[in-house]
């Protein structure tokens, strides 16, 4: 895709920033993602339903953390870095990520995981493994030790003479958040092909990156009528609104557009019992798609959001931005790996 082109247009302010961080990104993705009906879903839901499948973009299981990372693994390659150093949960979507971009640029990881080392490998820690990271379980599961833990494994690794980049938590700095106002624009191409004018889009959101970038690209566009609903299934700080808020309003600066003034939307009440715990109506909105259209949600992020999606009556038509995180369906913790009763 020419994002140069794309992007040159009256969009309100120097569009043009974007297209060339696009251009300059690493092209790692399968893009565009494909953007489809889910028809037994919405007879299901009575709601109308168009799934964008992130899920799909051909690395590591799919998710949402690869273009965020095509644009920080090209600022990493500027910088000289040959080793990646990152800091998730053991089963971090964006930790494994990380390790499948380093193995495809030719570069070294190092993930540093919350908690104590588990008996077995599951999930995504198979994947970290098989992509060649080293793996540092910190013991913690407080950000703040973690991020201290990534800092010495880079200093480590800058002794022994490697060139360390320590990509940001979640990918969810204004560089990161930028790919999803490119994001927005994809979709909204393959919307206008299909005839689609999409009332909202609902996505799970945690470390704000996301939904920032596709607020940016919403404000872009001057879309004023289509609804951007974030649904917080991790708390990670106080107000996540707020958060959407500031990173959106940094991420306009670096791309020199006007900010967004209508405050993100947030909804609340899915996350269940805790972060990367799976709550029954997650697990049931999970199965729900998986029998309805034999499409795989994950049950700490994607399952819950769509969990909302079933329980809110969102006006249609909806697009439900899948964003992946499939290998935690097969960790201990998703509660899917048991007979039926
Ligand atoms: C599968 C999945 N969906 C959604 C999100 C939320 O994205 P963001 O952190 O950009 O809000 C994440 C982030 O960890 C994720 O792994």
């Amino acid at each position: 895709m020419n994002w140069s082109h794309r992007y040159a247009g009256p969009l309100g302010g120097d569009a043009g920033i974007l297209g060339q961080l696009m251009d300059s990104r690493e092209k790692l993705a399968i893009l565009p993602t494909p953007l489809h009906r889910a028809p037994r879903l919405s007879a299901a839901i009575g709601t109308e339903v168009w799934l964008k499948r992130d899920d799909l973009n051909g690395v590591a299981l799919g998710g949402n953390k690869l273009r965020k990372l095509e644009l920080l693994a090209a600022d990493a390659r500027r910088h000289g870095a040959d080793t990646l150093v990152t800091v998730g949960a053991p089963q971090s979507n964006h930790a494994r990520t990380v390790a499948a971009v380093a193995a495809m640029l030719g570069m070294d990881c190092d993930l540093i995981l919350g908690g104590p080392r588990p008996a077995e490998p599951e999930g995504s820690l198979v994947l970290d493994l098989i992509f060649g990271a080293r793996l540092h379980f910190a013991g913690t599961t407080e950000w703040a030790e973690l991020e201290r833990a990534a800092g010495d494994v880079a200093a480590e690794a800058a002794s022994r003479g490697a060139h360390p980049y320590l990509m940001p938590t979640g990918g969810s700095v204004p560089l990161g958040a930028a790919a999803f106002a490119a994001a927005y624009a994809e979709l909204r191409e393959q919307c206008r092909a299909e005839g689609l004018r999409p009332a909202a889009i609902v996505h799970a959101s945690a470390s704000a990156g996301t939904q920032a970038g596709l607020e940016i690209g919403r404000k872009m566009h001057a879309d004023a009528d289509v609804t951007i609903i974030g649904i917080d299934v991790a708390k990670i700080t106080g107000s996540l609104a707020g958060e959407v808020g500031r990173l959106a309003a940094q991420t306009a600066r670096l791309l020199r557009v006007s900010e967004p003034t209508t405050p993100p939307q947030v909804l609340d009440g899915y996350m269940g019992a805790g972060y990367s715990i799976p709550s029954a109506g997650g697990n049931r909105a999970l199965r729900l798609l998986a029998a309805t259209e034999g499409i795989i949600t994950d049950p700490v992020y994607s399952a819950k959001a769509l969990h909302a999606v079933c329980e809110e009556q969102v006006a249609g038509p909806l697009v439900f931005w899948h964003t992946g995180g499939i290998p935690a369906v097969f960790s201990a913790e998703s509660g899917l790996a048991a007979w039926p009763s």
